[in-house]
């Protein structure tokens, strides 16, 4: 039995990741920050009883900023493999909080990548790590499509940020050795994505201006492009990524970009609405600096990993609408049994 180390685990590919690890046989241990409310919904379909006997996913408390509490657990646990997930993981919200975004992202990179070093030497075995880069990298894009050559420009401190990750696991690599993995993730969703993220953000309001529950959504720059694909095709690729027999960089992604309308109109045309009626702009959600497209090039990933995109975004958005609809209907009969349903209209980004 395989045992990996995630950070990230309560976030939207933490828990996809854990699923499908768990399905292998791997036994699992995820870092958890601590919150003052329970921030692990996304794990509780696979978290057994902690009180049996060796449960296969198992949760620790810890945080990117804390080195020693990483190097601690990596050297009790041994893991084979590591996968780095944990990042303030907003853009919008990086120009807000640039120095925490830098110290989790760049500086809890710089941690995590220590203490497997550490880990390897005390442990006297290979440490197999991955690290989630970004496309958000190639920022104010040098080429259309991006590939694993193309020059990086960022255009945010989270970019800067995830540069400085992609480039510290290279040095890694390089200086020990050791076998490290850059996954050039661009866009991916699900019905598990948070909530302040523009496609759920669209699904979301769709689904609740269906049942009456909100009547506008507002929204920022609609022309911006992305290559969107499913979270669960893209933590595929990086369990791939680890077991090659050599470590390298590779871009994860569909291939095809369309603009946030274009998500808004699939989304919209599911629940038969026209989104003309109900969008609004809202210049809070306007970008000091904005990526204006973002367009993959994965033939290194279909040709080395053997992997391939399985959903499209015409798909994906019927996916994560009809989920959607779903929590809708429920708050629909909370409202209709006179509850109050106010503190599901969160703060969004
Ligand atoms: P996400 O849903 O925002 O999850 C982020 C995770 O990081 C959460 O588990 C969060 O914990 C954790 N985290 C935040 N600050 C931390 C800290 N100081 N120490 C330890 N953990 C911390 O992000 P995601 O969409 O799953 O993305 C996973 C990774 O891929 C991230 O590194 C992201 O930057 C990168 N990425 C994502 C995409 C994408 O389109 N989804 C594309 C490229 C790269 P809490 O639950 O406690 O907040
Ligand atoms: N969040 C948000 N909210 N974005 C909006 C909104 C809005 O109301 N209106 C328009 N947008 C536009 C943004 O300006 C951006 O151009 C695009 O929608 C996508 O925004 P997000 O969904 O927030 O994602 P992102 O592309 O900025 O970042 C995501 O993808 C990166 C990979 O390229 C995140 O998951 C990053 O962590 C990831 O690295």
């Amino acid at each position: 039995m395989k045992t990996a180390f995630i950070t990230g685990i309560t976030g939207q590919d933490g828990s996809y990741l854990t699923e499908q690890l768990l399905a292998k046989g791997y036994e699992v241990h995820g870092v958890v920050r601590r919150a003052s409310t329970f921030n692990t919904d996304r794990l509780e379909h696979l978290y057994q009883d902690p009180h049996q006997p060796n449960p296969p996913l198992k949760l620790h408390y810890g945080d990117l900023t804390d080195g020693s509490r990483l190097a601690g657990l990596i050297r009790s646990i041994q893991p084979d493999e590591v996968y780095n997930l944990g990042a303030q993981s907003h853009v919008r919200v990086s120009f807000d909080q640039p120095i925490d975004t830098a110290n989790i992202v760049a500086l809890g990179t710089s941690n995590l990548l220590e203490a497997v070093r550490d880990g390897q030497q005390s442990a006297g075995k290979q440490i197999r790590y991955y690290q989630a880069c970004s496309s958000e990298m190639f920022g104010k894009v040098q080429e259309v499509p991006q590939t694993e050559r193309t020059p990086f420009y960022p255009r945010s401190p989270y970019g800067c940020a995830k540069v400085f990750g992609h480039w510290l696991t290279i040095n890694y690599r390089e200086s020990y050795d050791m076998f490290a993995c850059c996954g050039i993730l661009f866009n991916h969703e699900s019905p598990r994505r948070g909530e302040t993220f523009v496609t759920r953000k669209i699904t979301r309001a769709a689904g609740r201006i269906k049942l009456g529950l909100q009547e506008k959504l507002y929204l920022g720059n609609l022309d911006a492009q992305r290559d969107w694909g499913f979270a669960g095709d893209y933590v595929d690729a990086m369990w791939r990524m680890l077991q090659q027999d050599e470590p390298d960089n590779y871009v994860v992604a569909t291939g095809k970009m369309i603009p946030v309308r274009r998500f808004c109109e699939l989304v919209f045309e599911f629940h038969g609405l026209d989104p003309e009626q109900y969008i609004e702009i809202d210049p809070r959600y306007f970008r000091p600096t904005e990526v204006d497209e973002l367009l993959g090039d994965p033939t290194l990933a279909k040709q080395k990993l053997g992997w391939e995109p399985t959903t499209t975004v015409e798909q994906l958005a019927v996916m994560m609408a009809e989920h959607d609809l779903e929590l809708a209907k429920q708050e629909r009969t909370l409202v209709d049994a006179g509850h109050d349903v106010s503190s599901l209209n969160r703060h969004d980004q």
